[in-house]
Order: C-alpha cells, then structure tokens, then sequence
C-alpha cells in the first residue's frame, strides 16, 4: 500500500457547499451548491502517494483499459519531480472535477497536498472546473468537450494551447489544400 494523503477515511464525503452530478462536459462533475467566493480552498485533491516510476505503470495499465473499452479517465496530478497523486480512490471526492479551458478554479500544490481553489467567484449551480495542466505531447490523446469559447479543442495547459491552435490550423490547411 502506498502512502495515502488527506483525510483518514476510505470514503470522503463531499463538503456541503458542494454536490456530484452529471455533467454535461463527461461523466460525473461537482457543482457548487451555494456561493464560492474567489479565493476559497474548495476542496483538497487526494489520493495515493506514488513514485513516477509507479504512475507510469499505472497509465499504462489506463491505456490497456482504454484499448479495451473501458475507462481511460486520468486520476494522476502531478505532486512534484519525485511523486504524484493517484486520485482514483473512493476518498478522493475531488477526482470527479472536470477540466475547463476557461476554468473557475485552479490548483494550489505545496507541502506535499493539492487544493482546488476557486479563481473567481462561483455562482450556486456553477460547475467547478480546473485546468488539469497537460503537457502538449499528450494533447491529441485528450479532446476537450468543455464548452467555453476559448476551448482550445484538447485538454491541455493553458500555456500550450496557442502550440495546439498552431498545429489544428496548419491540419486545417493541409487537410482544405492536400
Ligand atoms: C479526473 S476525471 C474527471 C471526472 C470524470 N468526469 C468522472 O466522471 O469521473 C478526468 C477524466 O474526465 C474526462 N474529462 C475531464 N474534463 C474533460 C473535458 N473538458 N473534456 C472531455 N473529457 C473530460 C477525461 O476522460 C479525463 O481523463
Ligand atoms: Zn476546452
């Protein structure tokens, strides 16, 4: 067993400002049931404290699911250079927050944890949302259904998506002039 982070219990409840829904971004989200002021820690992201060699093994085993047809949802944040979080665990409420290009939260990692943080106001109703930060070599494994005008169409960190845009659009005009 490796070591666990966060709060004891094997199932967590979630805070009560908050409550799991469907979604209309992908599967399950959390929603806000009352007001969020910017700045709150919403909720902490946890799970199982594992190595980077671990969490690859695991993401292969994701992939051998996917290929299956089975889930490939990603549960592993990235902790710092030596360790990440495997969030796929019933005490870990959080794993049900999906990503947004155009989030209303975001992450807060330090100390060995990871707080979602809401980045601005949230209105009762609103679905929490973060960017999940993925590296841009592993954008065209993660299409993004969220929505927001901005969407750059792959889930990936807002920092790469202006290389993502660059590559869709010169795909586009291979594909429209090849
Ligand atoms: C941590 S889970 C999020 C919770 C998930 N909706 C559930 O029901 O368990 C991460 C996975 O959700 C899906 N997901 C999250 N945000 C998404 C988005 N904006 N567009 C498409 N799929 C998304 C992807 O499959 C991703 O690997
Ligand atoms: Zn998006």
């Amino acid at each position: 067993m490796k070591a666990r982070t966060g709060g004891k219990k094997r199932r967590a409840r979630l805070p009560a400002n908050l409550r799991l829904a469907r979604s209309g971004v992908h599967g399950y989200g959390i929603f806000a049931r009352d007001f969020i002021p910017k700045g709150e820690r919403v909720i902490e992201y946890v799970g199982e404290r594992i190595t980077k060699a671990e969490a690859l093994r695991r993401d292969e085993a994701r992939l051998a699911r996917l290929a299956a047809g089975g889930d490939g949802c990603v549960y592993v944040f990235i902790l710092n250079q030596r360790h990440d979080i495997d969030g796929r665990v019933p005490w870990n409420p959080a794993r049900r927050i999906n990503h947004s290009c155009a989030p209303n939260c975001e992450s807060e990692v330090g100390r060995g944890r990871i707080w979602i943080v809401a980045r601005r106001d949230i209105a009762p109703g609103e679905e929490l949302t973060y960017d999940y930060g993925f590296a841009y070599a592993e954008a065209r494994n993660h299409p993004c259904r969220c929505g927001a005008a901005e969407c750059a169409g792959y889930i990936v960190s807002s920092s790469q998506r202006w290389r993502v845009r660059r590559w869709r659009s010169d795909a586009g005009h291979t594909a429209s002039h090849g």
